[in-house]
Protein backbone atom coordinates (compact mmCIF):
# COMPACT_ATOMS: atom_id res chain seq x y z
CA UNK A 1 0.00 0.00 0.00
CA UNK A 2 1.51 3.44 -0.44
CA UNK A 3 2.12 5.63 1.91
CA UNK A 4 -0.38 8.00 3.04
CA UNK A 5 0.76 11.52 2.60
CA UNK A 6 1.78 13.83 5.28
CA UNK A 7 -0.34 17.01 5.72
CA UNK A 8 1.95 20.23 6.18
CA UNK A 9 -0.06 22.21 9.03
CA UNK A 10 0.09 25.70 9.63
CA UNK A 11 -1.32 26.37 13.10
CA UNK A 12 -2.67 29.27 14.43
CA UNK A 13 -2.98 30.58 17.97
CA UNK A 14 -3.42 32.98 20.38
CA UNK A 15 -3.13 30.75 24.15
CA UNK A 16 -1.43 28.20 25.74
CA UNK A 17 -1.41 25.80 22.70
CA UNK A 18 -2.43 22.33 24.66
CA UNK A 19 -4.07 21.17 20.97
CA UNK A 20 -0.94 22.20 19.55
CA UNK A 21 0.42 19.91 21.89
CA UNK A 22 -2.04 17.09 21.15
CA UNK A 23 -1.07 17.01 18.03
CA UNK A 24 2.35 17.56 18.16
CA UNK A 25 1.87 14.14 20.60
CA UNK A 26 -0.34 12.22 17.78
CA UNK A 27 2.36 12.47 14.84
CA UNK A 28 4.92 11.02 17.42
CA UNK A 29 2.74 7.95 18.54
CA UNK A 30 2.12 7.86 14.70
CA UNK A 31 -2.19 8.75 14.90
CA UNK A 32 -1.56 11.26 12.52
CA UNK A 33 0.10 11.73 9.33
CA UNK A 34 1.28 15.24 9.59
CA UNK A 35 4.15 17.85 10.21
CA UNK A 36 4.08 20.60 11.52
CA UNK A 37 5.36 23.63 9.39
CA UNK A 38 4.75 26.01 11.54
CA UNK A 39 2.94 28.16 13.64
CA UNK A 40 1.84 31.64 14.02
CA UNK A 41 0.15 33.71 16.52
CA UNK A 42 -1.19 37.13 17.32
CA UNK A 43 0.09 37.72 20.79
CA UNK A 44 3.92 37.69 21.05
CA UNK A 45 4.24 36.13 23.98
CA UNK A 46 1.95 32.94 23.87
CA UNK A 47 2.79 30.15 25.17
CA UNK A 48 2.03 28.09 22.10
CA UNK A 49 4.95 29.75 20.24
CA UNK A 50 7.01 28.47 22.73
CA UNK A 51 5.59 24.58 22.27
CA UNK A 52 6.19 25.01 18.67
CA UNK A 53 10.06 26.00 19.32
CA UNK A 54 10.50 23.38 21.49
CA UNK A 55 9.47 21.00 18.66
CA UNK A 56 11.59 22.58 16.56
CA UNK A 57 8.68 24.13 14.59
CA UNK A 58 9.13 27.34 12.70
CA UNK A 59 7.20 30.16 14.70
CA UNK A 60 6.33 33.63 13.94
CA UNK A 61 4.31 36.11 16.31
CA UNK A 62 2.56 38.67 13.41
CA UNK A 63 1.25 41.81 15.06
CA UNK A 64 -2.30 41.74 14.11
CA UNK A 65 -2.69 45.96 14.20
CA UNK A 66 -4.85 47.81 13.79
CA UNK A 67 -7.66 44.94 14.27
CA UNK A 68 -8.54 44.21 17.26
CA UNK A 69 -10.54 40.86 16.75
CA UNK A 70 -10.01 40.11 13.02
CA UNK A 71 -7.18 39.15 10.60
CA UNK A 72 -7.37 40.93 7.77
CA UNK A 73 -5.49 43.26 5.33
CA UNK A 74 -1.31 43.31 5.77
CA UNK A 75 -1.88 41.21 9.18
CA UNK A 76 -3.38 38.41 6.85
CA UNK A 77 -1.35 38.72 3.91
CA UNK A 78 1.49 38.40 5.75
CA UNK A 79 -0.20 35.58 7.39
CA UNK A 80 -0.82 34.45 3.79
CA UNK A 81 2.20 34.61 2.53
CA UNK A 82 3.98 33.03 5.87
CA UNK A 83 2.49 29.85 5.15
CA UNK A 84 2.94 29.50 1.86
CA UNK A 85 6.49 30.28 2.16
CA UNK A 86 6.37 26.87 4.58
CA UNK A 87 4.21 25.04 2.05
CA UNK A 88 1.45 24.28 4.47
CA UNK A 89 -1.34 22.70 3.08
CA UNK A 90 -4.05 22.48 6.04
CA UNK A 91 -5.05 25.74 8.40
CA UNK A 92 -5.79 24.45 11.67
CA UNK A 93 -7.45 27.14 14.01
CA UNK A 94 -6.26 26.25 17.81
CA UNK A 95 -7.47 28.57 20.17
CA UNK A 96 -7.04 31.53 17.85
CA UNK A 97 -9.44 34.52 19.23
CA UNK A 98 -9.45 36.48 15.81
CA UNK A 99 -12.38 36.10 12.88
CA UNK A 100 -10.57 34.79 10.04
CA UNK A 101 -11.76 36.76 6.81
CA UNK A 102 -12.38 35.71 3.46
CA UNK A 103 -8.65 36.60 1.74
CA UNK A 104 -7.15 33.77 4.32
CA UNK A 105 -10.64 30.73 3.21
CA UNK A 106 -9.86 31.71 -0.58
CA UNK A 107 -6.15 31.27 0.04
CA UNK A 108 -6.66 27.90 0.74
CA UNK A 109 -10.12 26.67 0.01
CA UNK A 110 -11.50 24.09 2.13
CA UNK A 111 -8.75 23.70 3.72
CA UNK A 112 -9.36 25.52 6.92
CA UNK A 113 -10.39 23.71 10.14
CA UNK A 114 -11.20 25.48 13.57
CA UNK A 115 -12.08 23.45 17.63
CA UNK A 116 -14.36 24.79 19.24
CA UNK A 117 -14.81 24.33 22.76
CA UNK A 118 -19.11 23.48 22.71
CA UNK A 119 -21.09 21.06 20.23
CA UNK A 120 -22.25 23.47 17.85
CA UNK A 121 -24.40 24.94 16.65
CA UNK A 122 -25.21 25.89 20.79
CA UNK A 123 -22.37 28.20 21.76
CA UNK A 124 -20.55 29.38 19.25
CA UNK A 125 -18.20 32.83 20.06
CA UNK A 126 -16.24 33.45 23.29
CA UNK A 127 -15.71 31.47 26.41
CA UNK A 128 -18.34 28.56 25.33
CA UNK A 129 -18.15 26.47 28.11
CA UNK A 130 -19.51 29.29 30.52
CA UNK A 131 -22.05 30.29 28.50
CA UNK A 132 -22.79 26.07 28.20
CA UNK A 133 -22.37 26.39 32.85
CA UNK A 134 -25.09 29.38 32.71
CA UNK A 135 -27.45 27.95 30.43
CA UNK A 136 -27.76 24.63 32.47
CA UNK A 137 -26.90 22.03 29.61
CA UNK A 138 -26.23 18.42 31.33
CA UNK A 139 -23.79 17.76 28.20
CA UNK A 140 -21.23 19.79 26.28
CA UNK A 141 -18.18 19.20 24.48
CA UNK A 142 -16.10 20.24 21.67
CA UNK A 143 -16.20 20.73 17.78
CA UNK A 144 -13.63 20.07 14.82
CA UNK A 145 -15.42 21.82 11.82
CA UNK A 146 -14.23 23.60 8.38
CA UNK A 147 -14.18 27.76 8.62
CA UNK A 148 -16.46 29.47 6.92
CA UNK A 149 -17.10 33.01 6.31
CA UNK A 150 -19.66 32.79 9.57
CA UNK A 151 -18.88 32.90 13.05
CA UNK A 152 -18.06 28.92 14.22
CA UNK A 153 -20.71 28.13 11.40
CA UNK A 154 -19.05 25.70 8.82
CA UNK A 155 -19.74 21.74 8.25
CA UNK A 156 -18.92 19.76 11.07
CA UNK A 157 -16.52 17.01 11.19
CA UNK A 158 -15.75 15.61 14.69
CA UNK A 159 -17.91 15.97 17.95
CA UNK A 160 -16.83 14.78 21.31
CA UNK A 161 -19.08 15.29 24.11
CA UNK A 162 -18.22 16.19 27.97
CA UNK A 163 -20.66 16.14 30.63
CA UNK A 164 -21.76 18.84 32.77
CA UNK A 165 -21.22 17.66 36.86
CA UNK A 166 -22.48 19.19 39.92
CA UNK A 167 -19.96 22.10 41.47
CA UNK A 168 -18.57 22.28 37.87
CA UNK A 169 -16.84 26.10 37.87
CA UNK A 170 -15.74 27.68 34.45
CA UNK A 171 -12.37 25.86 34.82
CA UNK A 172 -13.12 22.37 35.55
CA UNK A 173 -15.58 22.48 33.01
CA UNK A 174 -13.44 23.78 29.66
CA UNK A 175 -10.41 21.20 31.53
CA UNK A 176 -13.11 18.36 30.90
CA UNK A 177 -13.48 19.66 27.51
CA UNK A 178 -9.96 19.89 26.78
CA UNK A 179 -9.50 16.14 27.31
CA UNK A 180 -11.63 15.82 24.34
CA UNK A 181 -10.18 18.24 22.33
CA UNK A 182 -7.33 16.37 22.27
CA UNK A 183 -8.83 13.25 20.74
CA UNK A 184 -11.26 15.24 18.74
CA UNK A 185 -8.52 17.47 16.42
CA UNK A 186 -5.69 14.73 15.97
CA UNK A 187 -8.74 12.29 15.27
CA UNK A 188 -10.72 15.03 12.80
CA UNK A 189 -7.12 16.06 10.82
CA UNK A 190 -6.06 12.04 10.31
CA UNK A 191 -9.66 12.03 8.67
CA UNK A 192 -8.86 14.93 6.10
CA UNK A 193 -4.73 12.97 5.98
CA UNK A 194 -6.28 9.99 4.76
CA UNK A 195 -8.54 11.87 2.63
CA UNK A 196 -11.57 10.47 4.10
CA UNK A 197 -13.93 13.04 4.49
CA UNK A 198 -16.50 14.61 1.67
CA UNK A 199 -18.25 17.95 2.06
CA UNK A 200 -21.50 17.71 0.68
CA UNK A 201 -23.67 21.64 1.18
CA UNK A 202 -23.07 21.83 4.95
CA UNK A 203 -22.84 17.73 5.62
CA UNK A 204 -19.64 16.22 5.99
CA UNK A 205 -19.58 12.50 4.47
CA UNK A 206 -17.10 9.84 5.74
CA UNK A 207 -15.43 7.83 2.95
C1 LIG B 1 -9.52 25.68 23.30
O1 LIG B 1 -10.39 25.24 24.30
C2 LIG B 1 -10.29 26.03 22.04
O2 LIG B 1 -11.41 25.21 21.83
C3 LIG B 1 -10.71 27.44 22.34
O3 LIG B 1 -9.58 28.01 22.93
C4 LIG B 1 -8.88 27.01 23.67
C5 LIG B 1 -7.42 27.07 23.27
O4 LIG B 1 -6.64 26.25 24.09
N1 LIG B 1 -11.08 28.13 21.15
C6 LIG B 1 -12.08 29.01 21.10
O5 LIG B 1 -12.73 29.34 22.07
C7 LIG B 1 -12.32 29.61 19.73
N2 LIG B 1 -13.56 30.33 19.70
P1 LIG B 1 -5.13 25.91 23.73
O6 LIG B 1 -4.43 27.22 23.36
O7 LIG B 1 -4.56 25.36 25.01
O8 LIG B 1 -5.13 24.92 22.59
Amino acid sequence: MAPMNKLRLGVLGSGTGSNLQAIFDAISMQRLSAVVACVISDVPDAYILERARSHRAPAFHIDPAPFKTKLEGEAEQRVIETLRKHKVDTVVLAGFMRIVKPGLLRAFPGRVLNIHPALLPSFPGLRAWEQALEYGVKVTGCTVHFVDEGTDTGPIIVQRPAPVLPGDTPETLHARIQEQEYLAYPEALQLLAAECLQVEGRRVELL
